[in-house]
């Protein structure tokens, strides 16, 4: 069974097909036709619902998170109150996100507009004072082809304003009550299974060897929307707690394979505050809000942006089978194109992060067309060790050049023991970055520009940490 909240209203599936999305339920199943479909892959934000479930944070009962519904299986709104935009108005008033749209002026041909006024309505029940940024960030995952942005951001930094206070805010002990009462020992359905434990996963994997893995479903979803392929059976990873811890010792993060990756950014941001232009441009919030650290790497896409940055940094995965677990370095996990190091029967169930020593800094650049919802052109990751100025070891990790993500291994062997500060050092290692790799042409980006921005990104990171005469060199950024 999967039993949630529809506002107020329980509702319980005992059978579904695995491949439905949310969005198709919504529609086609409930007819809340408030909630539009626009690209169908995450793309756009038409098909914006938020889902609220109990915070883990003693500052708030409840959390209020955006999704594309468009990419959403049904087996992660189990537990969860949805609210759909038809929900927001009392009666012929208006929500105050709806009024300030309104007000401002936010809305032309209205397509878009749902989709916007649910993430104004996440962001007006997560923080009482954005700034602009906060707002950017909010609307991330939203398009907009007609009004324009300004009117919208204007709405949503007044609404914002206040502290919440609607029929939802007033309702929050009641919802929490109905929330944990949504529990159920008959967890999942025949064709979408959802196991709680890591014995139960290993049992349901070896009774259903056909069945397809999945986590935030933000990737695997493409393959029904896109590609309308048919999946028969599914088995979620999503309500398993050991998949969702993070232990923090004094040399390692260790984080749960299922946590998607907003819930990780804080702590990867406070440990590796240099990789938040990969973090924090990864797709869009509603993505990050489900897209898993796990998935995104076991999918083994060529232009993820974890897997770059989890290569620099010289991570472990850790592999279960539900009886033992082995770590394998993340160096060696990519096989070929979406192949990986990953057995029949077995899982990744946490990624294993070395923290950084005084003497090691790390860059990471994401280039894309948009600075955010954008797949990266090339993205790159470096990891530098300096012993009185001397290179002890470079690390790195690259997307968007190779068919797997990629770290290249030239550039370590040539600079090892090489003067940082020096031109040979810049030099040398463009010339090997233009050369270690042969990626393709494609609607993102050309070869050549590939190549060339690969070996650039080399130059920028040499200028950038940069400290000679105890000046220092910066390379504006740009997005
Ligand atoms: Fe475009 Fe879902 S329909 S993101
Ligand atoms: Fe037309 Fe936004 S109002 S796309």
């Amino acid at each position: 069974m999967i039993r949630f909240l529809i506002n107020q209203d329980i509702v319980e599936i005992d059978e579904a097909r695995a491949d439905l999305t949310l969005l198709q339920y919504i529609r086609e199943y409930r007819k809340n036709t408030g909630t539009k479909e626009g690209c169908a892959a995450g793309d756009c934000g038409a098909c914006t619902v938020v889902l609220v479930e109990p915070s883990n944070d003693a500052s708030t009962s409840l959390h209020y998170r955006t999704v594309n519904s468009c990419i959403t299986l049904m087996s992660a709104v189990h537990g969860k109150q949805l609210l759909l935009v038809e929900h927001l108005s009392s009666g012929d008033t208006l929500h105050p996100v709806q009024q300030a749209l309104v007000d401002h002026h936010g809305s032309q041909c209205g397509f878009c507009t749902p989709g916007f006024i649910m993430s104004m309505f996440a962001l007006y029940h997560t923080n009482s004072k954005p700034n602009r940024d906060d707002v950017l960030n909010a609307l991330s995952g939203n398009l907009c082809r007609c009004t324009g942005y300004r009117p919208i951001i204007d709405a949503t930094l007044k609404v914002c304003e206040q502290q919440a206070n609607d029929q939802f805010s007033q309702r929050e002990a009641e919802t929490l009550t109905r929330l944990t009462a949504l529990k159920a020992d008959n967890l999942g359905t025949t064709n979408i299974i959802m196991p709680t434990t890591r014995e139960s996963l290993k049992s349901a994997i070896s009774q259903n060897p056909s069945a397809q893995l999945v986590a935030g479903s933000t990737d695997l979803s493409l393959q029904f929307t896109q590609q309308l392929k048919n999946i028969s059976t599914l088995i979620s990873l999503s309500h398993i707690e050991s998949l969702k811890q993070c232990t923090t010792t004094e040399r390692s993060l260790l984080i749960g394979a299922a946590l998607p990756i907003n819930d990780v950014a804080p702590l990867l941001l406070r440990h590796f505050p240099q990789a938040a232009e990969l973090i924090t441009r990864f797709a869009s919030l509603p993505i990050r809000n489900q897209a898993t650290i796990g998935g995104n790497v076991a999918n083994a896409s060529p232009i993820g942006d974890m897997p770059p940055l989890l290569l620099a940094l010289q991570a472990l995965l850790h592999i279960d089978n539900g009886e033992n677990i082995r770590t394998v370095p993340i160096n060696t996990f990519f096989e070929g194109y979406r192949k990986t190091k990953l057995a029949y029967g077995e899982w990744i169930s946490a990624i294993e992060i070395p923290l950084l020593e005084d003497r090691q800094q790390v860059a990471a650049y994401k280039i894309s067309k948009r600075f955010e919802d954008d797949i990266s052109a090339v993205c790159a990751v470096f990891k530098l060790t300096l012993e009185e100025g001397k290179i002890v070891t470079v690390t790195s990790g690259f997307g968007g050049v190779a068919a797997t993500p990629v770290q290249c291994n030239e550039l370590q062997n040539a600079l090892a023991g090489k003067q940082f500060s020096s031109h040979e050092t810049m030099s040398i290692g463009k010339q090997i970055l233009f050369d270690a790799f042969t990626p393709i042409d494609d609607v993102r980006a050309s070869a050549q520009y590939r190549k060339t921005v690969l070996a650039n990104l080399w130059h920028r990171f040499w200028l950038e940490n940069q400290t000679q005469n105890n000046i220092e060199t910066r390379v504006v950024q740009h997005a």
